[in-house]
C-alpha cells in the first residue's frame, strides 16, 4: 500500500535530531540506530518515507487492540475537549466508570484499583499497599523477572537490568524461578514450590509482606508456569498471611486469550498490577488492583501514596474505549482462537529449522528459543548476551519489514490481538526465512 508521508522531516532528520537531544532507554547511546515512524494502522507501522513494517510485538507487548483505532482516538479527543485534568482528590465520570468496569472483568473479589501512570508505578504502589496492609516489610521476587525501572520495581526485577541500579530497596529477597536459564523444560511445580517454601521458612513468614511474580514471565522468555504452581503459591500465601501479587502488566488484557493470565489457572491474587493493554498504550496508564478485604482495611487506615496524575481523566477515557474495543471486536476470543494457529506456525518452524530448540505460547503471547545444539542443549547466545547469528536475524527482520523483540537467544511473537490469520502467516513467513541464517550455526 502506498502511503503519503505526513511529516515535514525525513527519517534521517528525525533520527539525527532525536539522537542529538533525547536519551533512549536501555541503550549505549552511540550504538543506536532507531527507526522513525510516522503513522500506524492495525498491525502495520509506516516510516515517513512510506515503508511498511509489520508489528509482530505490539510495540512493547502493549498495543493489544492494534494501532490507529479511531474509536479510542475519538474518546480521547472528546474527553480532552470536555475536561483535561483535575487533581486526584476530585473525581470524574471516566473514573467512576472505569473502576466499575475493571471490577467487573477482574477475577474473584478484586474490586478496587489505584491508578498510576504505568507498570512500574503500579508495582511501587503494590509494594506500599502490601507493607501498609500486613505491617511487614520483606517482599519476595524472582530472578527471571522484570517489574519496571523505578527504584523499587527495579529491585524486584531480577534480570540483569537490575545490576547497574543496585543497591536498591531494602528487604527484597529472591526466591527460585520455575525455569532455569539454559534448560528446555520448567521445573516440576512441586520442586519450584519447595524452593519457595524453603525461602519463606528461612526468612520467617511473619516478616514477609508479599510474594511478587509475573503470572507469565514476559521479557525474560514467555515462561509459562507449570500447572499447579500458581495454586501452590496461593496456598503458601494463605497459610502464612502473605499477599500474592501477580504482575499482569504484560500478560493481562487479552494477550493470553483471557482477560488476565491468572484466569487460566483460576487463581485470585491479593494484588494485581496492570498497564500496557489497559489503554493499549494509546495513553500512559497503570493500576494496582486489590481484593475486597484489603480495600476494606483502608477504609479506616491512611494510605501513604499519591501521584499528581493518578486517575488522569484522558487516560481513563482511553482505557474505557479500549476495553469497549476488546469487547465489541471479540479480541480476547480472537487471541484465544489464534493461540493454536500460532502454535502450528511454531511447530512447523521447529520441524523445519534445527536452530529452533523450543517454542511456547499461550494465546498470542509467544516465543521461539534458538539453539546451537539440541543435545546437549546449547542456547544460541550466552546468558544476557547476543551472538552474530541473532544480530543477523535481527538485521534480516529489519530489511524485510518485520519488527519484533529479540532478547538473548529468543524471538518473541506477540502481535496485536486484532491480527488476521493471513497477517500472522505473513510474519511467520519472514521469520521462516530468517531462521535459515540461524540454522547455519547449528552443530549437527
Ligand atoms: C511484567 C512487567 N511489569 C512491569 C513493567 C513496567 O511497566 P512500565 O514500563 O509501564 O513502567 C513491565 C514493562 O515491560 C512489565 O513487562
Amino acid at each position: 500500500m502506498a502511503v503519503e508521508p505526513s511529516t515535514a522531516m525525513s527519517s534521517a532528520e528525525i533520527v539525527a535530531l532525536s539522537r542529538a537531544h533525547t536519551f533512549f532507554s536501555w541503550s549505549v547511546q552511540g550504538a543506536l540506530d532507531p527507526i522513525a515512524i510516522d503513522r500506524a494502522e492495525g498491525v502495520y507501522l509506516y516510516t515517513p518515507e512510506g515503508e511498511r513494517i509489520l508489528d509482530f510485538n505490539s510495540q512493547l507487548m502493549s498495543v493489544n487492540i492494534g494501532h490507529g483505532d479511531q474509536r479510542v482516538v475519538r474518546a480521547i479527543t472528546e474527553q480532552a475537549t470536555r475536561l483535561q485534568f483535575v487533581y486526584p482528590g476530585f473525581t470524574t465520570e471516566p473514573r467512576a466508570r472505569l473502576g466499575a468496569k475493571l471490577a467487573e472483568i477482574m477475577p474473584g473479589d478484586l474490586d478496587k484499583v489505584f491508578f498510576t501512570l504505568g507498570g512500574a508505578e503500579a508495582i511501587e504502589n503494590a509494594i506500599k499497599f502490601a507493607r501498609h496492609f500486613t505491617g511487614r516489610t520483606k517482599v519476595l521476587a524472582r530472578y527471571r523477572a522484570y517489574h519496571g525501572a523505578t527504584m523499587g520495581a527495579m529491585t524486584l526485577t531480577g534480570d540483569p537490568r537490575r545490576w547497574a541500579n543496585e543497591p536498591g530497596l531494602v528487604g527484597v529477597v529472591r526466591y527460585p524461578d520455575t525455569h532455569r536459564w539454559g534448560e528446555k523444560e520448567p521445573l516440576p511445580a512441586a520442586e519450584a514450590l519447595q524452593g519457595l517454601e524453603d525461602v519463606i521458612r528461612y526468612e520467617g513468614p511473619h516478616t514477609i509482606a508479599a510474594i511478587f511474580l509475573e503470572t507469565i514471565v514476559g521479557t525474560n522468555g514467555i515462561l509459562i508456569p507449570p500447572d499447579g504452581y500458581l495454586k501452590g503459591v496461593r496456598e503458601l500465601c494463605d497459610r502464612h498471611g502473605i499477599l500474592m501479587v501477580c504482575d499482569e502488566v504484560m500478560a493481562g488484557f487479552g494477550r493470553t486469550g483471557r482477560w488476565f493470565a491468572v484466569d487460566h489457572w483460576d487463581v485470585v491474587p491479593d494484588l494485581m498490577t496492570m498497564a500496557k493493554g489497559l489503554t493499549s498504550s494509546y495513553l500512559p496508564l497503570g493500576a494496582v488492583a486489590m481484593r475486597h478485604h484489603i480495600a476494606e482495611a483502608f477504609e479506616t487506615k491512611m494510605f501513604y501514596g499519591g501521584l499528581t496524575y493518578s486517575s488522569h481523566p484522558v487516560s481513563l477515557a482511553a482505557a474505557l474505549a479500549t476495553i469497549q474495543v476488546y469487547e465489541d471486536d471479540g479480541l480476547i476470543q480472537n487471541a484465544a482462537r489464534l493461540g493454536p494457529v500460532m502454535r502450528a506456525h511454531h511447530e512447523r518452524l521447529a520441524a523445519k529449522h534445527p536452530s529452533v530448540g523450543a517454542h511456547r505460547n499461550l494465546g498470542l503471547f509467544g516465543i521461539l528459543d534458538l539453539v546451537r545444539s539440541q543435545d546437549p542443549w546449547t542456547p544460541m547466545t550466552p546468558f544476557n548476551g547476543t551472538s552474530d547469528e541473532m544480530k543477523a536475524v535481527g538485521a534480516f527482520f529489519r530489511k524485510n519489514g518485520l519488527y519484533t523483540f529479540i532478547a538473548n537467544n529468543s524471538i518473541h511473537t506477540n502481535p496485536p490481538l486484532c491480527i488476521t490469520d493471513a497477517q500472522l502467516a505473513e510474519g511467520f513467513d519472514i521469520i521462516d526465512r530468517a531462521l535459515d541464517i540461524a540454522d547455519q550455526a547449528v552443530k549437527t
